[in-house]
């Protein structure tokens, strides 16, 4: 009797302290299939890579609380094993399994239920940028926000990775070229007081202001929203 009853109690205590979940769909609009990849650091893991064709959606069920990021790896290929020329994971699989994005690639972030029981969302640069992306929550009274800008066209040539065409297919931060701590906001650059914009975050800020440009970048980056509503991703909006 009490192992038919207890499933059930638990499952109640659930749905009264939290516990509930949210939807992310997930669009490609760009113009050539993508692999979106997640990265969970707190909370269930959910999905954790997949395939979606160009003009298509998908729509991915996410407990609350839960905090990570998104990501989109493109011109992947499967010859035994799975690999990208961009956002690869380097899992050799669709899945990425815990394992983040190799950068460069731009970063879509999300809490769901953080401080003060709200939600924060950000796009995030500073590892680079691969392609433009759009973070859309719909809740009343929430912005969306976005890098809507192909950074890879004004990248500076020391940034940029060129795919086997010649063409730029992403752009990388200054601090992983460089390994320089006024980049990397470290050393003597490991405060907000110390670490200031340079003119290399300046190209992503310039075309993307809404987006973490280094990992100082203003607060005007991070975007908050009561909790409990569900988001949009779009990939090249
Ligand atoms: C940034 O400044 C450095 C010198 O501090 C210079 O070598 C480099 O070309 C500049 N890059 C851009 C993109 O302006």
């Amino acid at each position: 009797m009490a192992t038919k009853i207890l499933p059930s109690f638990i499952l109640a205590l659930l749905f009264l302290y939290g516990g509930h979940s949210v939807t992310f769909t997930v669009q490609n609009n760009c113009g050539f299939t993508i692999w979106p990849a997640t990265q969970t650091s707190k909370g269930a893991p959910i999905t954790t890579g997949f395939q979606l064709a160009s003009k298509t959606q998908t729509t991915l069920t996410v407990p609350s609380p839960w905090s990570g990021r998104i990501w989109a790896r493109y011109l992947c290929s499967n010859s035994g094993r799975f690999t990208c020329l961009s956002g690869d994971c380097n899992s050799g699989q669709i899945q990425c399994n815990g394992a983040g994005a190799i950068p460069p690639a731009s970063l879509f972030e999300i809490t769901l239920a953080g401080d003060a029981g709200r939600d924060f969302y950000d796009i995030s640069l500073v590892d680079g940028f691969n392609l433009p992306i759009l973070g859309r929550p719909n809740g009343p009274g929430c912005v969306s926000t976005s890098c809507p800008a192909d950074i890879d066209r004004g990248c500076p040539n020391e940034l940029a990775v060129r795919g086997p065409s010649g063409a730029v297919i992403g752009c990388r931060s200054a601090c992983d070229v460089f390994k320089e701590a006024r980049y990397c906001c470290t050393g003597d650059y490991s405060s907000p007081a110390t670490c200031t914009p340079t003119n290399y975050s300046q190209v992503f800020k310039r075309q993307c202001p809404q987006a973490y440009s280094y990992a100082f970048d203003d607060q005007s980056s991070t975007f908050t929203c009561p909790t409990g509503g569900n988001f949009v991703i779009t990939f090249c909006p």
